[in-house]
C-alpha cells in the first residue's frame, strides 16, 4: 500500500525507507506539511502519515475522504491535531505512536532547564569570542529545590526520576495517581504546586481541560524565580500571560520546546525570510526565555520507535485487524 508522508524531514526519510523494507508499505515522501492546500498530494493514496502539526481539521479530514484516504498513521502520541468527530463520522481509522521514547523529552526538558540556568549558550558564545568573564552568568543549583511537574504519565515519571537525581524535592498534579511515583513525589493541588515549586514542568496533554492551563491567574501564583518548562504543547501555556508575566518580573524563566502558534513555523528554516509573528518574536527577546523548535522528541532512539511503530500500525490497517494504537478508540 502506497503512503504519502507528510512534513517529511531527511533525518526521518532514511529510517523510514530502511523500515518499509520487506513490507506491504511504500511511503512517498512530502515536504509539505499538510493543509487545506496540500491535501491534494494524498489524492489516489489510501493511507497518510503526518506529523504534530499536520492539519486534520474537519475540512482537511473531508478532502482527504475524497481522496481514498481510509488511514491516518500519527508518528507522534499527541493527537490534538485530529478533528475526532470527523474522523469518525468519515470511518477514517487513526493510529498514533503512544510511545517512542519518554527519556528523549525528559532528557531534552532538562537540557533546557540546565542550560537556561547556568547561561550554557551565553558563555559557549561568549568563550567563542575570547570573552572569559563570569559577569552575567550566575545560575542556582538545582540540588534541594522543589519540581513541580504537571502530568505523572511516561515522559513526566521519566522527568521526575531525572529530577530526583539531582536532588530536588518533587511535587505532582495529575488527574489520576500513580503508585509507583508517589513512593518518591508528593500529589498536591494545582494551586500548591504553582506556589510552592521553584521549577514547574509540563507533560501532560493538551484538551479542552488543560488548554491554557498555565495563564495569568497561575502565573500570579508562582514564585518570582519559578522557572516554568514546557515540552508538552504549545497551548498549555497563554503565551499573552506568559510575556506580561516574564515583563513583569513575575516569574524567573521559561524554556520552551513548543509554541501554541508554531504551526508552519517550527520545522522550517524561516532564517531569510524573518518571521510574521510578533509574539513568537517577543518571545525570543526574553534573556531568560530559552526555546527549542519541538525537538525534544528527536533522538536516534526515538526516530527507530516511531518508524517501526508506524510499520506495525499501518500492517495492522492493511490487514484490517484490531491495532492497540487505535485513537479513535481513546475517544
Ligand atoms: P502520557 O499519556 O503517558 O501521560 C500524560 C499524563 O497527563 C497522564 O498521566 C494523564 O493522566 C495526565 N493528564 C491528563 N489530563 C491532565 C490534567 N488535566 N491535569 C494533569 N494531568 C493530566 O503521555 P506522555 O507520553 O508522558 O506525553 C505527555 C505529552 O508530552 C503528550 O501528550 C505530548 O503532548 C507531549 N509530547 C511532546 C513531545 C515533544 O517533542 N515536545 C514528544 C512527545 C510527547
Amino acid at each position: 500500500m502506497k503512503v504519502a508522508f507528510f512534513s517529511a524531514r531527511k533525518y526521518e526519510e532514511k529510517i523510514f525507507q530502511e523500515t518499509q523494507k520487506n513490507s506491504d508499505i511504500e511511503f512517498e515522501f512530502f515536504e509539505a506539511r499538510l493543509t487545506e492546500k496540500t491535501a491534494q498530494l494524498a489524492n489516489g493514496y489510501h493511507a497518510i502519515c503526518v506529523f504534530v502539526n499536520d492539519l486534520l481539521n474537519e475540512t482537511v479530514l473531508t478532502e482527504l475522504h475524497k481522496y481514498g484516504v481510509r488511514f491516518i498513521a500519527l508518528r507522534c502520541a499527541g493527537f490534538n491535531n485530529v478533528h475526532l468527530p470527523t474522523v469518525k463520522k468519515l470511518g477514517i481509522r487513526v493510529v498514533r505512536v503512544p510511545e517512542y521514547s519518554p527519556y528523549a523529552v525528559a532528557e531534552h526538558a532538562v537540557a533546557l532547564l540546565l542550560t537556561l540556568n547556568r547561561k550554557i549558550h551565553k558563555a559557549h558564545y561568549h568563550v567563542r569570542e575570547m570573552n572569559f568573564s563570569l559577569e552575567g552568568l550566575v545560575g542556582f543549583d538545582l540540588h534541594g529545590k522543589t519540581v513541580g511537574i504537571i502530568g505523572t504519565g511516561k515522559i513526566g515519571h521519566v522527568f521526575a526520576k531525572i529530577m530526583n537525581g539531582f536532588g530536588c524535592s518533587i511535587l505532582v498534579h495529575d488527574i489520576k495517581t500513580d503508585a509507583q511515583i508517589s513512593a518518591t513525589a508528593k500529589y498536591v493541588s494545582l494551586d500548591e504546586l504553582f506556589k510552592n515549586s521553584d521549577i514547574i514542568s509540563l507533560h501532560c496533554p493538551l484538551n479542552d481541560s488543560t488548554r491554557h492551563l498555565i495563564d495569568a491567574n497561575a502565573f500570579a501564583k508562582m514564585k518570582s524565580n519559578a522557572v516554568v518548562i514546557n515540552t508538552g504543547r504549545g497551548g498549555l501555556i497563554d503565551t499573552h500571560a506568559l510575556i506580561d508575566a516574564l515583563k513583569a518580573h513575575r516569574i524567573g524563566g521559561a524554556c520552551l520546546d513548543v509554541y501554541e502558534e508554531e504551526e508552519g513555523v517550527f520545522f522550517t528554516d524561516q532564517s531569510s525570510e524573518g518571521i510574521t509573528d510578533d509574539i513568537l518574536a517577543r518571545l525570543t527577546t526574553f534573556p531568560n526565555v530559552i526555546m527549542t523548535s519541538h525537538q525534544a522528541f528527536l533522538t536516534q532512539e526515538a526516530l527507530m520507535n516511531i518508524a517501526d511503530t508506524t510499520k506495525k500500525n499501518l500492517v495492522c490497517l492493511i490487514n484490517g485487524t484490531r491495532c492497540e494504537n487505535e485513537v479513535a478508540h481513546m475517544s
